[in-house]
């Protein structure tokens, strides 16, 4: 026989209670008069009959839902849920809860997921995007943060000087002693993949003589990456350093190197960018150029929740600068100084 569960609704609190429906629902939202007795009686009814309001009702009464939308492009690269974890900390301190929204740059999943997060009332959003566009936005009349990309100059972004991390990375290998560097670059329409290209380009220009065919395509993606850095290699044999334009794009250049027999740093050194918890666990661990992610995602968050309580954004690009991790991939002139 199906279990029949009482579940009590505010009606049944209001008549415990002997006040009405919205003397309850004035208790309930904390708006409106209510007079010291009644409001303890309400309380101490809505305790003993163990009343959960009903959330989706609530987000109706409110047009609110202490509920926040995050978009990022790839569930599966590991540079996103770490992302996603300075968010989600810092917003569950504050009483809100996360939607994950995974969006595989899909200009209609995007839609779609904004479409939600509007109907579920959502009270804000932090966005990874490189395709959703400003109008698109507009659109939807929610407070907007972008998060390690950039969307529009009026929406506050969050996020790595991608050029000048590229420089240093590119620099680095040259310190060590690489004489022909190539470059695992990310997908095309992605702005910050472009300027750690760009952070490449300008060194190696300067200095060793940028060389178009040195540069292969990883798409942000490990498998794609040790198959253009296995080719690249054979083609090339001359290469002794790859700078990869995210770190598991390096990761697929260590296991590119490794199936042919190439000892890394010895023959060739390597270097990614974000600093994942992964790349520290690697053999050889990788050097990376380690962006400040849990530090920018909950400055992110902090932001959001300042533009939903209404403060007007004190400036709107927050740019930090990513560090050299030097580990064992690029661990040249220390072995040659003892
Ligand atoms: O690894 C994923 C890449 O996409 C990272 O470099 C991050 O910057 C994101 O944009």
């Amino acid at each position: 026989m199906n279990k029949v569960i009482n579940v009590t609704t505010i009606r049944d609190v209001a008549k415990d209670a002997n006040v009405s429906v919205a003397t309850v629902s004035r208790v309930m939202n904390d708006n409106g008069y209510v007079n010291p007795e009644t409001r303890e009686k309400v309380k101490e009814t809505i305790a003993r009959l163990n009343y959960q309001p009903n959330s989706v009702a609530r987000s109706l009464y409110k047009k609110e839902s202490k509920t926040i939308g995050i978009m990022v492009p790839d569930i599966m690269n590991p540079y996103f849920p770490e992302l996603v974890r300075g968010v989600e900390d810092y917003l569950i301190e504050k009483g809100f809860t996360t939607i994950l929204c995974n969006t595989d740059e899909d200009p209609e999943k995007e839609r779609l997921y904004l479409d939600v997060m509007k109907q579920r009332y959502v009270d804000g959003a932090i966005i990874v995007s490189n395709t959703l566009k400003r109008d698109l936005i507009d659109e939807y009349d929610m407070p907007i943060v972008a998060l390690d990309r950039s969307i529009h100059e009026n929406v506050p972004t969050f996020m790595v000087d991608n050029t000048v991390g590229a420089e240093q990375a590119t620099q680095h290998l040259i310190d060590i002693g690489c004489k022909r560097i190539a470059h695992v670059r990310g997908p095309e329409h992605v702005e910050n993949a472009t300027a750690r290209y760009e952070g490449y380009y300008k060194i190696m220009q300067q200095t060793n003589g940028f060389q178009e065919h040195c540069v292969v395509q990883g798409d942000f993606d490990q498998k794609q990456s040790a198959k253009a850095v296995k080719q690249l290699l054979q083609e090339q044999p001359e290469i002794d350093g790859i700078f990869a334009g995210n770190d598991i794009m390096a990761l697929g250049a260590l296991k590119g190197a490794e199936s042919l027999g190439i000892k890394v740093p010895q023959e060739l050194a390597i270097i990614g960018f974000d600093g994942i918890d992964l790349s520290s666990m690697t053999i050889p661990e990788l050097s990376t150029m380690s962006q400040p992610i849990y530090e920018m995602s909950t400055q992110a968050a902090d932001a959001l929740m300042s533009l939903i309580s209404g403060q007007t954004a004190d400036e709107t690009e927050h740019i930090y600068q990513p560090t050299l991790e030097w580990r064992q991939s690029t661990d040249r002139i220390r072995k040659e100084d003892n």
